[in-house]
């Protein structure tokens, strides 16, 4: 038996937001997302039901994606008892029929809202609302959420966000918090308590670098923007709680296959939420194999849940480390620059001793150890990711 006073110690420690925070994002959430692709006007429920079929026959299931998430734009106005109201023209059979369909699949249905009084397209947003919308929500059968960060005002990010948690909890059902504020507040220094993942910079784009990255809550805008932003808040992410660089452009018609090897590699480095934000129905048996390469995935999952950190960059050859679950190690070369380089390194200048065998996860094989020097040739926009071990993979 507890004396009284255990038992106030016990209710203290066993806190169930943490305890269910934790489990439901043990490692980086994966899934598609409708934004990148189809933006506001281009979703429907045909649309989502597609991808939801989609994400299953191409293998994406089977290969550890599981959210379908609509993005901004199901919402059109709120009745007369506050609750919000999806547009009846693009969901005619409602959003729970279409979370009834996706969990049909094996899947798991994630929607969108925002901190604000509109959400960033104007749609009506949470502020005010925030218990009535979980609860609308948690009925709906969602389970994940991801809130926006537009037209809030004066708010407190931090207390925003905290309400939602709060919420969501409080409806009952265990839903994946994504926030995103877009790193303006710095949440990775307050919202592993808050939600799963937080957006730790501006949106991305289709393209591979467009804006120059800049200091602290720059805008990112690319690949190549949004990927300098993680730089720093290696220390901040691990299970249960995740830097979020943006969703993926792989598959969207502008980067090469190398670039998207190359996007996809650095987010799995990363351990990055992986949203894919390509349209499904359509995508090129290249595309598909990026996406599903097994091997770069377990990466990104795996259970320790290590951010990579760039060690060196040298003549745009940028060099990335990420310690594995039982002593492995990823190394990931990317070549930043527009030309091809040869390279020829001494794994001792990365802190690397010898003795690893090495496998090459694109090129699916073995490539020697690392008691010789690596000698390769990395084309413009390209990584090539080793998987370091005292064993051999098979
Ligand atoms: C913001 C977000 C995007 C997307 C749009 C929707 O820009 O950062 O990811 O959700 O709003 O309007």
């Amino acid at each position: 038996m507890l004396t009284a006073m255990q038992f106030c110690i016990a209710l203290f420690f066993v806190r169930p937001v943490h305890a269910q925070k934790f489990d439901l994002a043990a490692t980086p959430p994966m899934g598609w997302n409708s934004w990148n692709k189809f933006a506001c006007d281009g979703i429907n429920e045909t649309v989502i039901r597609q991808m939801a079929d989609a994400l299953v026959s191409t293998g994406m299931r089977d290969a550890g994606y599981q959210y379908i998430v609509i993005d901004d734009c199901w919402q059109v106005s709120r009745d007369s008892a506050g609750n919000i109201v999806a547009d009846a023209i693009k969901f005619p059979h409602g959003i729970k029929a279409l979370a009834d369909y996706i969990h049909g699949k094996g899947l798991k249905f994630g929607i969108y809202t925002c901190a604000g009084r509109k959400t960033c397209a104007g749609r009506p947003a949470s502020e005010g609302y925030e218990w009535q919308d979980a609860r609308q929500y948690a009925a709906c059968g969602v389970d994940y959420l991801k809130e926006d960060w537009c037209n809030t005002g004066t708010q407190n990010a931090q207390s925003a966000y905290t309400l939602m948690r709060d919420a969501l909890y409080k409806a009952g059902r265990p839903i994946v918090f994504s926030l995103c504020e877009w790193g303006s507040n710095k949440p990775w220094h307050w919202a592993a308590d808050v939600g799963h993942l937080w957006r730790t910079c501006g949106d991305i784009g289709n393209n591979w670098s467009y804006m120059e990255a800049g200091n602290g809550n720059a805008y990112g805008g690319s690949v190549i923007g949004n990927l300098d932003l993680q730089r720093g808040l290696e220390e901040f992410a691990g299970p249960g709680h995740w830097n979020d660089p943006d969703m993926l452009e792989v598959g969207n018609g502008v980067l090469s296959v190398e670039e998207e090897r190359s996007h996809f590699s650095l987010w799995c480095m990363l351990a990055a939420p992986l949203m894919a934000g390509n349209d499904l129905r359509s995508m090129s048996a290249e595309t598909r194999a990026v996406l599903t390469n097994k091997e770069v995935l377990q990466l990104d999952q795996d259970p320790l849940g290590r951010q990579a950190s760039a060690v060196s960059i040298r003549e745009d050859l940028e060099v990335f480390v990420k310690p594995l679950q039982g002593g492995d190690t990823a190394v990931c070369l990317f070549n930043r620059g527009d030309q091809p380089k040869k390279l020829d390194l001494a794994w001792k200048d990365y802190k690397i001793g010898g003795g690893l065998r090495m496998r090459d996860l694109w090129k699916h094989q073995d490539a020697g150890s690392t008691d010789t020097p690596y000698r390769a040739t990395i084309g413009r926009h390209e990584v090539i990711v080793l998987r370091l071990s005292k064993a051999v993979h098979g």
